[in-house]
């Protein structure tokens, strides 16, 4: 493979036959399917909104009205900025705590952080590797704080159904994709005593409108995934003016798009090779890492969404980046930090990492280029 692409999701002739049937009007009842088919999957009662963020705003909305004297929702240090952005959308206030190697929360830290104003924990299974959220939920329901089981990153392992709201997410860059931005989300209401209020809540979301544009921008940015060696990061690689256009309307809250809902429901066929298929290239990772490389998040036989490697040495993120891109690897800095406070909590754990691809389609032999270019960069 001369180029390494990132792998930001899975899409074949399938998701895009769905996405004309959307255009055309034939797909409406794919939302309907899409639900029936995540429940019978264990997901139970599933709320499809048009991103993973709209789910977390509900949750918040509907917690917070039920105990409206705490103001304050945990997140990890680490995290996707969209949860704290949609903590204080919900008019709340963000507060971080720490994370350990692995990227998820410090569960022997969290008990500092437990106290009379806090309203949820949000418990984040970063990049499919799992949090014990029944532990989560020991330390913080004494306590009377809730918790958001965020499976944003992973479906699958039953991740989503513990607490008493679970999230799912279906943009780019997460185990099955119906598009982006808008690429649809699951809100996941575990908490039989929040039903009556999140079904209000969820029923007064608008539609979601249909947008040609960002499909035309999702292909060029995330399913063709073009010239790693040119256009450097994400950001840079799209049109402007249509990114511009698409992030102005990707706040708005609605249901799940029917293309988005009908481009999952083709893609869950493949749910098991996708996941077969990563769990395999991060194993060809472990094994081909050169000294001074790990994954922090590694365990044998385990699914990952996406491939985190860190190292010793003197090379930064941003050395390895621009040396793996000329190489022709697409590659991906970590999230940044989303606060002050997460930035001391963090010190210096992201100075060192970096995201490699994921592509469902690499071969070994791929992965064992990429890491030999890994083992010149950080040299
Ligand atoms: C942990 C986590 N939760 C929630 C979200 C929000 O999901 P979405 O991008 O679908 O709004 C993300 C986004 O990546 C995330 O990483």
């Amino acid at each position: 493979m001369r180029r390494a692409r990132m792998g930001y999701c899975h899409w074949g002739a399938a998701e895009f036959r769905a996405v004309l049937s959307g255009w055309t009007g034939r797909a409406a009842d794919a939302p309907e399917r899409l639900t029936q088919r995540l429940a019978a999957l264990g997901y139970g009662d599933v709320r499809l909104v048009n991103r993973g963020k709209t789910g977390l705003v509900l949750a918040f909305q509907v917690m917070k009205a039920a105990a409206p004297e705490r103001r304050k929702v945990l997140v990890p240090a680490y995290c996707c900025p969209a949860v704290p952005h949609a903590v204080r959308e919900a008019g709340l206030d963000p507060v971080s705590v720490p994370v350990g190697d692995d990227l998820n929360l410090d569960l022997a830290a969290l008990p500092g952080w437990l106290a009379r104003d806090v309203l949820a924990v949000v418990a984040v299974h970063m990049y499919g590797a799992r949090l014990d959220v029944d532990a989560v939920a020991g330390l913080a329901r004494p306590h009377g704080i809730r918790v958001v089981d965020d499976a944003a990153h992973v479906l699958g392992d039953s991740m989503g159904t513990r607490g008493d709201f679970g999230l799912l997410s279906f943009d780019q860059s997460k185990t099955l994709t119906g598009g982006m931005p808008n690429g649809g989300g699951a809100l996941l209401v575990n908490a039989p005593e929040f039903r009556p209020a999140v079904t209000s809540a969820w029923e007064a979301l608008p539609d979601a409108p249909l947008r040609r544009r960002h499909h035309a921008w999702f292909a060029y940015g995330f399913v063709l995934d073009p010239l790693p060696r040119f256009l450097p990061n994400y950001g840079a690689r799209f049109v402007r003016p249509v990114a511009r256009w698409c992030e102005a309307r990707n706040n708005k809250r609605s249901h799940i798009p029917d293309t988005a809902a009908a481009a999952l429901l083709a893609q869950l066929e493949r749910l098991g090779d996708i996941r077969a298929a990563r769990t395999r290239i991060c194993g060809w990772y472990a094994d081909a890492l050169p000294n001074g490389a790990r994954m922090p998040q590694y365990a044998p036989g385990a699914y990952r969404t996406r491939m985190i490697v860190t190292w010793d040495g003197g090379a930064t993120t941003k050395d390895v980046q621009e040396r793996l891109i000329g190489a022709g690897i697409s590659v991906r800095a970590p999230y940044r930090a989303w606060s002050d406070d997460a930035a001391a909590m963090l010190g210096s754990q992201l100075d060192r990492m970096i995201e490699l691809p994921g592509n469902i389609r690499l071969r070994e032999a791929d992965v064992r280029r990429i890491a030999a270019e890994l083992a010149r960069a950080i040299a």
